[in-house]
């Protein structure tokens, strides 16, 4: 199967090398192609270029852009999207003028979410994120990263990794797995939270690593979640069983998190709504990306990522939604790019970049995704007509997709 698109108005992230992540400065520019045109065969970009060099060639399907803009998918490298229920009764409560913390400490929050999944069968978890799956597909998803760490039980936390095996099996979106058993002491260890730990650790991520569930470990290092000391533990244990860490620090405080984790080369480190010049330091000198998600700071009204602190220091960043019940009921990365852009001041070009390649970095598959580049996976949206890509952000909150192409097939 082959598929043309002609006279694209513009092809956007376009890249003849395979590059595979873009620092603060490489991040201010967004490679295009006006007038262009893009070939795929089967799942993958096999040529692309200006209209002014195309030769007339057979393909099974030519779409004509016209109007339209071309670019690779969201690569979206955090997200819950597993879990049951919901907890729209604590949206409410904070509008009355509870607190995320006074939730959280009264049982609700993640506990809550525990205890819905914990009370779901694996078929209808399996149902409810699927849904979800599909509707940010929609929107342009085309790799994901999800996160267990709503069971809090050994049982509970496999059902979670389960249902993101086969989803993983049965849609084309890349799916990432992430074992984070870690994101919550549940009630039981209350007065024992190390007892906890040792769960993680001896019975967790032996059996995960055994049946192959997860390539990567997170670990809500918080306040109030799981201390520094902690965290360590369960980065050792989960590097002896090959697990790289992807841990969520710096949501409410600074601490010491993210040299924790890039003392053990994790991948990425996530949220950063807080952040000190020492965590600045220790990024500039690591290979660990940083994670913003603004569409949490929005829902929660907390600060935004000090994102021009890193880009102007150089550092890249990448963006993602952190799709979840608690902190962020909604996956869709266009809101996320625009937010970027409006609250944190990243430019289009910016935005764009810590969207797709900088974003498939932090899931470790960006030799495959994140560009429109020869022989990487056919993973790209076509808008509807827009002036040019600054729109896309710029006209927030509408949607500016027509129609969405993974590994090839149109979704
Ligand atoms: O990334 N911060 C920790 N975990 C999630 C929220 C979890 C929840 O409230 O259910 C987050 O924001
Ligand atoms: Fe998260």
């Amino acid at each position: 199967m082959t598929i043309l698109i002609k006279n694209i108005k513009e092809l956007l992230q376009t890249r003849t090398t395979n590059v595979t992540v873009l620092n603060g400065e490489e991040m201010k520019e967004l490679p295009s192609i006006k007038n262009a045109y893009l070939l795929i065969e089967h799942d993958t970009i096999v040529e692309f270029g200006k209209m002014d060099d195309f030769e007339d060639m057979d393909a099974d399907e030519v779409i004509d852009a016209s109007g339209k803009m071309v670019l690779p998918t969201w690569c979206d490298s955090h997200t819950h999207i597993v879990y049951a229920g919901n907890r729209e009764q604590e949206f409410v409560d904070r509008i009355n003028g509870l607190s995320y913390e006074e939730i959280a400490n009264r049982g609700g929050g993640i506990l809550n979410s525990a205890e819905k999944l914990q009370n779901t069968s694996e078929n209808d978890l399996y149902d409810q994120s699927a849904q979800r799956l599909t509707e940010v597909m929609k929107m342009g998803t085309g790799a994901i990263e999800i996160k267990s760490g709503y069971g809090l039980t050994l049982d509970a936390e496999l059902k979670m990794l389960r249902v993101i095996k086969r989803l993983k099996h049965d849609f084309p979106v890349k799916v990432i797995s992430t074992f984070l058993g870690a994101h919550a002491i549940p009630k039981e260890f209350k007065d024992n939270p190390d007892g906890y730990v040792n769960v993680i650790i001896e019975e967790m991520i032996p059996q995960i690593a055994k049946e192959q569930l997860s390539q990567y470990i997170d670990v809500f290092c918080e306040k109030g979640y799981f201390s520094l000391e902690q965290t360590e533990h369960i980065l050792q244990a989960g590097a002896s069983y090959g697990l790289t860490p992807k841990i969520h620090v710096n949501q409410f405080n600074t601490f010491g998190g993210i040299a924790l984790g890039v003392k053990y080369d994790a991948l990425s480190v996530d949220h950063l709504e807080e952040l000190s010049e020492e965590d600045i330091a220790v990024l500039k000198d690591s290979n660990t990306m940083p994670v913003a998600l603004p569409s949490c700071s929005y829902f929660l009204s907390i600060p935004y990522t000090p994102a021009r602190k890193l880009l102007d220091a150089g550092i890249p960043i990448a963006l993602a939604s952190d799709y979840n019940p608690g902190s962020t009921p909604s996956g869709n990365m266009n809101f996320v790019v625009s937010t970027a852009c409006i609250k944190m001041k990243m430019t289009p070009e910016e935005a764009i970049n810590a969207a797709t390649i900088n974003g498939a970095y932090a899931m470790g598959i960006s030799n495959m995704y994140g560009s429109i580049c020869r022989g990487k996976k056919a993973n790209i949206m076509i808008t509807k007509e827009i002036p040019s890509y600054h729109y896309l952000p710029y006209a927030f909150g509408d949607n500016h997709i027509e129609a969405v192409y993974i590994n090839g097939v149109k979704i």
